[in-house]
């Protein structure tokens, strides 16, 4: 196979048809990859940017992981269960290795960062381990590990954002695509691995995102996700002379691609969002009215501790800002339970700011203490895990109450849709998101619509999790 490969790009070459790289990438057209992603979204959209490279390789992404040639896990350490997740799934992968020897196994992401030649060394099957700035010399590291070279490159960059690359959209409806702003954070909250495994915070080139979303758009598509971990501190510029772009700036100009085509954002930081991202939030109504502002914690003693530079006060007078400009506008958290030193006192804080910030929705976690990070130097983990789980369950059941309530005061309720496929539990039913982030189900009735369209829907009843609707005209 790798002959006739061969002889084909030496053909090709001779008739000057195409210039091929002088290095044999031609043996590799017939291969495929398999790429699964953990954490958060910007790993899924770095995993677009690892196909796209790839497939500029020849190689052709599989959801079959047995027909597979290289295997990709792009890694999360947020928490050490999400580490758990990944040792766990190595071991699967273990017996196709053993059933098929030449397939080549590599770990990606921040557990690869973390972790570094580690990882070699405690999980044998694996080739290559490549951190989130180094996916440009993935082709290299698979070349070296076909020669039986395992390879590790774990270099964080100042200033790789990938930005010309244009990524291979993996499991897309077609219609919602992430397009990744920046890179690493700056914060140093006290409790996260982030600044450690994605190094420091930079900017992608304003032009390319636009083109991005522009592309995306005219490809059908009717929404992007702008990501970063704390996207209201994206500041691009040229030089120094040139104006600098905020991340206000950025919003606009992404939104006037279309009104058609809606802008979503995440991660926003209590600290750093500010009044102009509001008023141009407000003033486009294909921004999305929806904010995932996390809190981690009620209480500013321990805000303090996390190194989140905001307090309960702060946090309170932020959420009263968005509901004072953007009116309606849907806000979700984040929040851990039984950080250092924390109190019951501190628990009852948490949630009572849940309460005051009507939050429709949190992702919520019990602290895990991660090694390296300032709070693991700093202060003993020393809340037991049981009490850190029952506070946890406090927290949750808060959660539920809240999004219940917030659902049902939307009963009765018009909402304009985004149509983003078929309900998961029937054919007839549509499934979609609302402006502010709320998944709508419905029945598709005799409309003859399509994912990708607009519908106003009707909210007559909800589930915590769903509203559920009919479309009106
Ligand atoms: N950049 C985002 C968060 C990214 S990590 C922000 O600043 O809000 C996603 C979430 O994981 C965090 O908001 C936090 O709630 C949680 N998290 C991070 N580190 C954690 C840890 N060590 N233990 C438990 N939860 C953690
Ligand atoms: Fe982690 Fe804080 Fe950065 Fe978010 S802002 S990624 S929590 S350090
Ligand atoms: Fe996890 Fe890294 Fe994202 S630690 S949450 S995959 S930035």
């Amino acid at each position: 196979m790798e002959e006739l490969l061969l002889t084909k790009k030496h053909d090709e070459q001779r008739q000057g048809e195409a210039y091929l790289p002088s290095y044999n990438i031609a043996a590799k057209y017939s291969r495929l990859f398999y790429i699964e992603s953990y954490g958060c979204a910007m790993n899924f959209s770095d995993s677009e940017i690892v196909a796209s490279i790839l497939s500029a390789e020849g190689f052709g992404a599989t959801s079959r992981v047995e027909e597979a040639d290289l295997i990709l896990v792009n890694t999360c350490s947020i928490r050490e269960k999400a580490e758990q997740t990944v040792r766990k799934r190595l071991t699967e992968f273990k017996k196709l290795k053993v059933a098929k020897p030449a397939t080549l196994v590599g770990i990606l992401g921040c557990m690869a960062e973390r972790l570094k030649s580690k990882l070699l060394e405690e999980e044998k099957l694996v080739d290559i381990v490549i951190g989130p700035d180094a996916y440009r010399s993935l082709p290299g590291l698979i070349l070296e590990a076909e020669g039986g070279q395992k390879g590790v490159n774990v270099l964080l960059s100042r200033d790789e954002t990938y930005a010309d690359i244009s990524p291979v959209r993996l499991n897309s409806n077609g219609i919602t695509a992430f397009v990744s702003i920046m890179r690493g954070c700056n914060n140093m909250c006290s409790f996260c691995v982030v600044p450690f495994t994605r190094g420091r915070e930079r900017s992608r080139n304003a032009f390319s995102i636009i083109q991005e979303c522009h592309d995306l758009f005219n490809a059908g598509y009717k929404e992007v996700t702008l990501l970063g971990q704390n996207v209201d501190s994206y500041y691009y510029t040229t030089d120094a002379s040139a104006t600098p772009v905020s991340f206000a700036n950025l919003l606009e100009s992404v939104a006037m691609i279309s009104p058609d085509l809606r802008v979503r954002f995440s991660t926003s930081h209590p600290k750093d969002i500010t009044d102009d991202v509001l008023h141009t939030m407000a003033k486009y109504d294909n921004i999305c009215k929806h904010i995932h502002l996390p809190v981690q914690s009620g209480s500013s003693r321990l805000l303090q501790m996390m190194n989140r530079n905001y307090s309960r006060e702060w946090y309170m007078a932020k959420v009263d800002r968005i509901r004072e400009i953007v009116p309606g506008c849907g806000i979700t958290s984040d929040i851990i339970t039984g950080f250092c030193t924390e109190t019951e006192e501190d628990n009852e804080a948490t949630i009572s700011l849940m309460k005051y910030g009507e939050f429709d929705m949190s992702y919520m976690y019990f602290y895990s203490e991660r090694p390296g990070t300032l709070a693991h130097r700093r202060y003993k983990d020393d809340i037991p895990e049981a009490i850190k789980k029952r506070r946890l369950a406090e927290v949750v059941e808060t959660q539920n109450k809240l999004s219940q309530d917030s659902n049902k005061k939307d009963i009765g309720k018009t909402f304009k849709v985004l149509i983003e496929g078929d309900s998961k539990k029937t054919g007839s039913d549509w499934k979609g998101r609302s402006s502010q982030n709320k998944v709508l189900v419905f029945s598709k009735a005799n409309y003859d619509l399509h994912p990708g369209d607009y519908v106003n829907v009707k909210v007559n009843d909800c589930t915590q999790a769903t509203l559920l609707g009919e479309i009106v005209n």
